[in-house]
């Protein structure tokens, strides 16, 4: 069962014609592209945002109309994967190092959709390493400063070994906390550091999250 594509191709049905639409990033958000792209095949008009260069070329490659982001309104619906839901639906995003314009696209969304398969429901978010987007300057410093706060932080490396850079041409630091006792106080406090552009805690910004199942069953949290 591929439940990645269960829970993306089941957000696909909140999309309505003539909407503004937000496509994440990622495996699973990719399958929403693509399922997307079916229907602007088939007829439905929409126009899309997206959240990172990966993204935006795969629309593309389906005749999905991209707006830049200087020129979007408001964003009526965005789609997007995560790497761990919490009970309250609050996120830990940036797995696929596009964390920033994730957050950006998600703030301007009324409804922000997340996809995912039940491996990623977590009662506490943590164990999946936060990723966390620094500017290259003085990075070094910044990484000392977001190890102060118990993590262990880890330049994030491309296959080849090069450091690894995001769209906005930041590096990323995944830190490993093992759990996160209070998210919404570490979102603040990490952002606060000088060096921080954004960190990968996405708090109150789901609408709702679609869990699927190796069952089949699909689950709509909100
Ligand atoms: C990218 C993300 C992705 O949504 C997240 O990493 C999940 O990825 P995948 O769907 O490939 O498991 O936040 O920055």
């Amino acid at each position: 069962m591929n439940i990645k594509k269960l829970a993306a191709e089941k957000a696909v049905d909140w999309v309505e014609e003539g909407m503004m639409v937000g496509l994440g990033t990622g495996s699973t958000a990719a399958y929403a592209i693509e399922k997307i792209g079916e229907r602007v095949k088939q007829g439905l008009h929409i126009r899309a945002v997206a959240t990172s260069v990966q993204s935006e070329n795969l629309a593309r490659e389906w005749s999905i109309p991209i707006i830049p982001f200087a020129e979007v309104g408001e964003i009526d619906l965005t789609i997007d994967g995560a790497d761990e839901v919490d009970p309250n639906l609050n996120l830990i995003k940036g797995g696929g190092g596009a964390l920033l314009r994730e957050k950006i696209v998600a703030a301007r969304s009324r409804q922000v959709m997340i996809i995912t398969g039940e491996n990623k429901v977590v009662q506490k978010l943590g164990a999946f390493p936060l990723p966390v987007e620094v500017v290259t300057f003085a990075h070094e410093w910044t990484i000392e400063k977001l190890a102060s706060f118990g993590c262990k932080p880890v330049l994030r490396q491309t296959k080849d070994g090069d450091v690894f850079k995001t769209d906005n041409g930041n590096y990323t630091v995944d830190c490993h906390f093992n759990v996160i006792e209070d998210a919404a106080r570490l979102h603040h406090q990490l952002n606060n550091i000088p060096g921080v552009v954004d960190n990968g805690l996405f708090i109150n910004m789901a609408s709702a999250v679609v869990v699927a199942y190796e069952s089949g069953v699909i689950e709509v949290l909100r």
